[in-house]
């Protein structure tokens, strides 16, 4: 077992494979800047996933979509130079590979030269077959990403549970059996039933990592600001909050503020 260790080998795609074969369960968390990344890092995380969520949590849009290139750029390559251990995937953001599978490899290739990152993830099933293929034959890993998926919320109108009925929970298996055998390292399932994730880790060969996908899956992954509780808005059923940084963040502030009107701050062993 690994001890997840800074001096730890480094994680690949074929670690993660080897994990799944052995039961070992896959840690997985988002990152979007240096300092953050280098202490989830120093942690053990297995894999730290530069999310278009990105769009949400450091630039406060509503959704996923109006996250360019460039920026998903920046803050993976911001995460790439904190990271000794952790597998490194970064999201192709929305409009970046969908329908043109020229522009995805273009995409992925920018990511991996600009960024130093180590995969790339992409959102859908049989639809983005043709894409995920031209991003592997350049030699770039790729995780899927079924279930809820952001970049289609104008399609499903709400973030509410997907696949729960029959039929979208067959095409849900399909997809993923089709996204192993198309040669995608992993995939995330976001907000699915349990007993559904369940089924899919076991049926599919490569790790399946969970997001509000219940316990039977491969490995698990969140949103960093949700599971510190920095987001302190966001309360969904599925996620487990590990600190409550909004409260301490804004005591320390306010302890900050306080001190400088009072003239508490600097005191003389704090001056030159
Ligand atoms: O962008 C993101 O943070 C994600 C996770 C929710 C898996 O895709």
């Amino acid at each position: 077992m690994s001890t997840a260790k800074g001096e730890d080998k480094k994680v690949t795609t074929h670690t993660l494979l080897e994990m799944k074969k052995r039961g070992e369960k896959i840690s997985m968390l988002t990152a979007y800047d240096f300092s953050l990344a280098r202490i989830l890092d120093d942690a053990g995380i297995d894999v730290l996933l530069v999310g278009d969520s990105a769009s949400n949590v450091m630039a406060g849009h509503e959704t996923t979509l109006p996250i360019t290139l460039d920026q998903m750029i920046y803050h993976a390559s911001s995460v790439v130079r904190a990271v000794k251990r952790a597998l490194v995937v970064v999201d192709l953001p929305f409009g970046s590979y969908q329908g043109n599978s020229k522009e995805a490899l273009n995409s992925s290739i920018r990511i991996m030269k600009e960024s130093g990152a180590h995969a790339v993830k992409l959102e859908g099933g049989r639809e983005v077959k043709d894409p995920i293929e031209r991003i592997l034959s350049a030699g770039v890993p790729v995780m899927g990403h079924l279930g809820l998926t952001p970049q289609s919320i104008y399609k499903f109108g709400t973030y509410v549970v997907r696949a729960k009925e029959e039929g979208e929970a067959q095409r849900l298996i399909e997809d993923a059996n089709l996204l192993a055998e198309t040669g995608c390292f992993a995939i995330v399932l976001e907000k699915i039933p349990a007993q559904l994730a369940t089924r899919v880790a076991q049926e599919v060969k490569i790790p399946i990592i969970g997001i509000g996908a219940g316990a039977g899956v491969d490995g698990q992954v969140l949103v960093l600001h949700d599971m510190l509780g920095i987001n302190h808005e966001f309360h969904p059923r599925f996620l487990r909050r590990y600190a409550s940084l909004y409260e301490e963040i804004k005591a320390a502030t306010e302890n900050y503020i306080s001190d400088v009107k009072s003239r508490d701050f600097p005191n003389e062993r704090e001056q030159y």
